[in-house]
C-alpha cells in the first residue's frame, strides 16, 4: 500500500481514541509539491499545539511521514529563534543498544504524560522532502532529545501510541483521563473509536 497521490488541504490533529491512531501508515512513493504542502501544513498543526513532534496519522492522514521541532522544548512561545525543524518520511531504525527512560507526552493525549522506556543508542534513516535519504546517530543519554522525539513519532506511523508501552501501574494511574477522552469522542461522534483494551 502507497501513501495518497493527493493530500488533504485542510488538516488538523485528532485525539484518542480515534481509530486513525491506529492503523499502520502507507510508505511514500512520490516526492512532489503536494507532499511538501502537506508537510508544511503538519507543522502548522503542530506549531498551533505546540509540539515538538506530529505524525502524519495524527492528522488522519495515512503515510509514513512525521515532523519535529526537538528545539522548540527550549524556547519561550514567542522566540522563533530557537528552532530545528525537520523533516523525516519513510523512516527506520537500526543498530539500537541500550535503554532509557524519558517523560513522555502526546498530543493526541493532552493531559497524559507518563515515563517510558526507548532505545538509548540507535540511527534513525529517512528521506527527506525530496526523496534523499539520510542516516542520523543519536544517543539519549548524551543529550539527544531528539531521539526521544523521532522514536514516538515513529511508533506513530506504526499504529502504536506512547501509552502501549506502559506498565499496567502506569496505565491506572492515567486511566481517569483516558476515560474522559473517550467520553468526549463519544460525545463528538456517537462512536465508541479504538480505545485500549488492557
Ligand atoms: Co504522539
Amino acid at each position: 500500500m502507497t501513501a495518497p497521490a493527493s493530500y488533504p488541504s485542510h488538516v488538523s490533529l485528532i485525539e484518542y481514541p480515534h481509530p486513525a491512531l491506529r492503523r499502520r501508515a502507507a510508505e511514500v512513493t512520490v516526492f512532489d509539491d503536494a507532499l511538501r504542502t502537506f508537510c508544511g501544513r503538519m507543522f502548522e498543526v503542530m506549531d498551533l499545539n505546540k509540539g515538538v513532534g506530529l505524525a502524519a496519522p495524527q492528522v488522519a492522514v495515512s503515510a509514513r511521514i512525521f515532523v519535529t521541532d526537538h528545539e522548540r522544548r527550549k524556547r519561550d512561545d514567542d522566540d522563533h529563534s530557537v528552532s530545528d525543524r525537520r523533516i523525516w518520511i519513510n523512516p527506520r531504525i537500526e543498530r539500537t543498544t541500550g535503554i532509557s527512560a524519558f517523560e513522555e507526552g502526546c498530543l493526541s493525549f493532552p493531559g497524559i504524560y507518563a515515563k517510558v522506556h526507548r532505545h538509548n543508542q540507535f540511527d534513525i534513516v529517512a528521506q527527506d522532502e525530496y526523496g534523499t535519504e539520510r542516516r542520523l546517530s543519536l544517543d539519549v543519554d548524551a543529550g539527544d532529545f531528539l531521539g526521544i522525539v523521532v522514536q514516538h513519532e515513529l511508533d506513530h506511523l506504526d499504529g502504536i501510541v506512547f501509552v502501549d508501552h506502559l506498565t499496567p501501574t502506569q496505565l491506572t494511574l492515567c486511566r481517569r483521563k483516558l476515560g474522559e477522552l473517550e467520553k468526549n469522542f463519544k460525545k463528538a461522534t456517537g462512536s465508541a473509536g479504538s480505545i485500549l483494551r488492557r
